[in-house]
């Protein structure tokens, strides 16, 4: 974004000004006055350190060392107060209006709230007027059409709602003009077509405008940004905009826009940038189009253009961004594609494009991103990739391609991502020539379903950054390279479906990052290394339909993570060990060994059957049989409707203190009794509600900060009231620093209330979503997503008893002070009914939020840790979109995961179109991309595709470190 270089080049163009003019107003006020009003608005300011110097004692020198301050050339008059960038909030009194000699105020980037009804009719003078990015939330003020010489004006980024006052297009003296990043409403009125002298015009982002764009924008002749991007348009696009010659950057995606591409658009041969994408047009790119000489961007993706891409942007000179994925273009790509030497990005994907890949996409050797996966392109890749050093994203899947991979493709410097599945491509894969390793960045390649054969190089083993490496389907043969185990950062490896034969290498053991390891549907022979039992977060493990022999080592029994293994059809014997995570796997598990015996559907003999009953009587094993846990669960649910019933027959009781007495259990230290934590239960002190209950915040006699949250629904018509005790004990336990601490236990008959350390901010649902919403910088986001997750990671892998949460949302990560995040509520959902009156509801709160719940639930109706990790991929997806998971998509039954989906359609490159406007627009982009990425594995269908929370920490720790997973 330009804004803030345009406002300096303004500020510059003022400053020379003030030299050459002195100042012209008629009242003389003096210093001390001046002085005076600036720091009766500082009164107003919060957090406000950095205006030190606004100081009336020394009033003297206000226009030399007073911060953000100038004066005209006799130092009499302030002329300009600019305080953006200072994170400074508060309200911004009218008061400043009486420096009447004010000619540029800059209040950017700062958290200014309430609204802005200034007399701005005695600003005569001023010129520049900058509130982008603050938190005003009221109607656009009129007052600024009284500004006789207002050049630049930018209300950017605020909460404005209402209408654009008609009024607006009275201000024909304007160049700049920012409404962007609002939440604007109504038609955009035509008459703004009457500032003709309007040079940047930016109406876009989040504003949800009605009806069309005004044909009237034609008259803006001077325009050279129109940026009209994400604001609800429909209609067609106005071909009088063909007449702003002078454009260079036009951009109007991301709305809906329909009917075709207006030729006229030809005519603009100024511009540089023109983005349509995300809009519903049809028909073909204009002939027109090759005017367009100085085009460097063209984003047409997710419209419904069809027919031919013409032949004419392979003469395009300047042509370097070009994407037209998600539409109904055929024929084949321009054979010349690429000439020019400039293009860097191309994203060709989903359309029905036939033919072969030219050559010459990389023959400026600049070429970053290609993309030209599901189409219907044939023949082999070009050998010129082999040399195309430049290449970072390469993804070529489902398509039709033939030959073999070319020299050299695998090993190049920069590429990051490697997609070629689902194709014809056949050969060997070769072995690595220069051995430079370290210097790969490769973090995935797929090369699934295809052709492959022959045996894999041992410089697999030479991309120290691999996460994941999918060989599924194709015809390699020979044995694994032992070189596998340097692969020291592999999260994912398939090898599937292929003819390696051989022993599995115990080097394996050394891949300690891998959580998914599946060698099905091979030749292995010989045993399952011990060594497989050192990778400790091995997740998935599957060895079916091989020649394995010997026995099951009993070791992999102690990876506490792996909750899904198969290792049927082979020829295992023995019987299966009775330990650890053993006892989790199905007995579909074990079959098709005729040696092995041990499990339900093939018990050994008599004597060790025996041994087998008398170890399950023994209680106190690590996993129960999942039959187990659905019994449990049954009972759970018949005690919860049970108890549902009652719970209405009794109605509500309020809290009793007489015959029914308190009892407190600390769980550390504590300065206070029940009597204390009683007295903040009252309906003034009420700070939260959830489906776990209310939360009354509240002080101690010592000064001590606490949250005390009051159960709904406990199910004591059963037995749980014990368990329930229990299972608080354990929680009390808990000491982790993301995890909030339970500082005790109070309890009678009728009620319970746990007392939590106070967080100060609140949680982060609350801040993302409530009336002081999105602001939030950027790091501090993704702060909070790393930390939440260490703190969850800590519950599934790291704390005992393990501890699924079932309700992680956003409201259930709180902030402290510091904006730091611990993790709340977690290990209750399971107790708990929600005291809604109905028994149809009860089932809501054990599983969790609308929202957040992982599909799986809705045909299992279990959830694991893994359904956890689909819904923080959802808090993810509200911290990357500002939006709530539910209720904020127009549409019925949309969720923020479909919304996304539909958006983005999963690509890392288009977060862009669902990033929060409220965000600085310089955020970095391959941090948001990555950040994204994880949201997207997290929220995947399949739970067992899901990372864990190990990995998602891993992953997390890399969007500040973007060198693996970047464009
Ligand atoms: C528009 O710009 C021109 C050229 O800079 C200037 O002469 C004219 O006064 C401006 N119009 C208004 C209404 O300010
Ligand atoms: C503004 O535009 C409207 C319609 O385009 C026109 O009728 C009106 O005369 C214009 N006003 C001025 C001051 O140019
Ligand atoms: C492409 O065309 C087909 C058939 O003409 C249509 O069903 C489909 O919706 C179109 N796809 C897009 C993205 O426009
Ligand atoms: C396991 O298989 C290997 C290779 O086929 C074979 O040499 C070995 O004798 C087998 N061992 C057992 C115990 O069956």
């Amino acid at each position: 974004m330009d804004t803030p270089s345009f406002t300096f080049v303004l500020y510059t163009l003022f400053l020379t000004l003030s030299v050459s003019v002195s100042s012209s107003s008629s009242l003389p006020m003096s210093l001390k006055t001046q002085a005076s009003i600036l720091v009766s608005l500082k009164q107003d300011f919060e957090s406000k350190t950095s205006l030190k110097s606004w100081n009336i004692s020394n009033y003297m020198s206000l226009c030399t060392t007073w911060y953000g301050i100038q004066c005209d050339t006799n130092n009499s008059s302030v002329v300009s107060l600019d305080i953006s960038n200072l994170n400074v909030s508060g309200t911004f009194s009218s008061s400043i209006t009486k420096l009447s000699n004010l000619r540029f105020l800059n209040i950017s980037n700062n958290m200014f709230n309430g609204n802005l009804s200034w007399k701005f009719s005695h600003l005569k003078e001023l010129e520049v007027l900058d509130a982008y990015n603050n938190e005003f939330n009221c109607s656009l003020p009129l007052g600024v059409t009284e500004l006789p010489k207002l050049k630049y004006l930018n209300f950017g980024g605020n909460f404005f709602y209402g209408e654009i006052p008609s009024k607006y297009g009275n201000m024909l003296q304007l160049n700049y003009l920012s409404l962007a990043g609002n939440d604007l409403r109504g038609f955009i009125p035509f008459e703004l077509g009457n500032l003709t002298n309007l040079t940047h015009l930016l109406l876009g982002y989040y504003n949800e405008f009605d009806g069309e764009i005004p044909p009237h924008f034609g008259n803006l002749v001077n325009l050279v940004h129109l940026d009209l991007a994400n604001c609800g348009l429909k209609g067609s696009i106005p071909h009088e905009l063909g007449k702003l010659y002078k454009l260079d950057t036009l951009f109007l995606q991301t709305n809906q826009l329909n009917g075709s591409i207006p030729p006229q658009l030809g005519n603009l041969s100024s511009l540089k940038s023109l983005d349509m994408s995300n809009n519903e047009l049809n028909g073909n790119i204009p002939n027109e189009f090759s005017n367009l000489r100085e085009l460097t961007l063209l984003n047409l993706f997710i419209n419904k253009l069809y027919g031919e891409i013409p032949s004419f942007f392979s003469e395009l000179p300047n042509l370097e961004v070009l994407k037209l994925w998600q539409n109904n273009f055929t024929g084949s790509i321009p054979s010349k594609l690429g000439k020019n030497g400039k293009l860097s990005e191309l994203d060709l994907s989903t359309n029905k494009l036939t033919g072969l890949v030219p050559k010459s996409l990389c023959l400026g050797k600049r070429l970053k991103i290609l993309i030209l996966l599901n189409n219907f392109l044939f023949g082999s890749l070009p050998n010129e990739f082999g040399q195309c050093y430049t290449l970072q994203r390469v993804r070529l899947g489902q398509n039709y391609l033939t030959g073999s991979i070319p020299k050299g493709f695998l090993y190049l410097p920069q590429l990051s991502l490697l997609e070629l599945q689902n194709n014809l491509l056949g050969g060997f894969l070769p072995q690595q020539e220069i051995t430079n390793t370290n210097t790969s960045k490769l973090g995935e390649i797929n090369l699934s379903n295809n052709r492959l054969s022959g045996s894999l190089p041992n410089s697999i083993g030479n991309f120290p950054n691999l996460q994941i490496l999918l060989l599924h389907g194709n015809r390699f043969s020979g044995e694994i390279p032992s070189d596998i185990g340097k692969l020291k950062n592999i999260l994912r490896l398939d090898m599937s479906f292929n003819n390696f034969s051989g022993t599995i290498p115990i080097e394996i053991g050394k891949c300690s990052s891998l959580t998914f390891l599946d060698l099905s549907q091979n030749k292995l022979s010989g045993p399952i290394p011990i060594q497989v039992s050192q990778i400790h977060i091995l997740n998935y493990l599957n060895v079916s339909w091989n020649y394995l022999n010997q026995t099951l080592p009993k070791e992999l029994g102690s990876i506490k993570g792996l909750t899904s293994a198969d290792f049927s059809h082979n020829d295992f014997s023995g019987s299966v060990p009775e330990i650890g995570q053993f006892s989790v796997f199905n007995s579909t598990s074990f079959v098709g060994n005729p040696k092995l015996c041990g499990y339900d559907l093939n018990p050994c003999n008599k004597s060790s059957s025996e041994t087998l009953e008398s170890q399950k009587n023994g209680g106190e094993k690590p996993g129960i049989p999942a039959k187990y846990k659905l019994l449990f669960a049954l009972a759970l649910l018949v005690c919860s409707l049970v108890f549902a019933t009652f719970a209405i027959m009794k109605g509500r009781k309020g809290i009793k203190r007489d015959s029914n007495p308190w009892k407190l259990t600390a769980f550390q230290k504590i300065e206070y009794g029940s009597e204390d934590i009683l007295g903040c239960v009252k309906e003034s002190n009420i700070i939260g509600r959830g489906g776990a209950g209310v939360v009354y915040g509240g002080t101690m006699p010592n000064g001590e900060k606490v949250a005390v949250k009051k159960l709904l629904g406990i199910n004591k018509g059963c037995s749980y009231d014990n368990g329930l005790s229990a299972e608080i004990k354990t929680l009390g336990r808990i000491r982790h620093r993301y995890i909030v601490k339970l500082l005790a236990f109070c309890s009678n008959r009728d009620t319970n209330l746990l007392v939590y350390e106070y967080m100060t901010n609140g949680s982060l649902g609350e801040v993302l979503h409530g009336k002081r919403g999105g602001f939030l910088e950027w790091d501090v986001r993704v702060k909070i997503a790393t930390e939440a997750a260490k703190g969850l990671c800590y519950l599934h892998h790291d704390c005992c008893p393990l501890i699924v949460h079932r309700d992680v949302k956003s409201n259930n990560i709180l902030l402290n002070s510091e904006f730091e995040a611990h993790v709340a509520d977690f290990g209750l959902a399971k107790f708990l009914l929600q005291d809604t009156g109905g028994t149809s509801e009860c089932m809501s709160s054990i599983v969790g939020s609308y929202g957040y719940i992982a599909p799986e639930y809705a045909y299992t109706l279990k959830v694991d840790e893994k359904s956890d990790v689909y819904s923080f991929g959802v808090v993810l997806l509200e911290l990357l979109t500002g939006r709530r998971p539910v209720g904020d998509f127009g549409e019925e039954g949309m969720d923020i995961v479909q919304w996304t989906k539909l958006k983005t359609d999963w690509n890392k490159e288009s977060v862009v179109k669902i990033l929060d406007g409220r965000l600085h627009n310089n955020i970095p982009l391959d941090e948001a991309m990555q950040l994204f990425f994880v949201a997207m594995c997290c929220v995947e269908e399949q739970s067992v595709e899901r990372p864990t929370m190990r990995e998602v920490v891993e992953m997390l720790g890399q969007v500040k470190q973007p060198n693996i997973f970047q464009v």
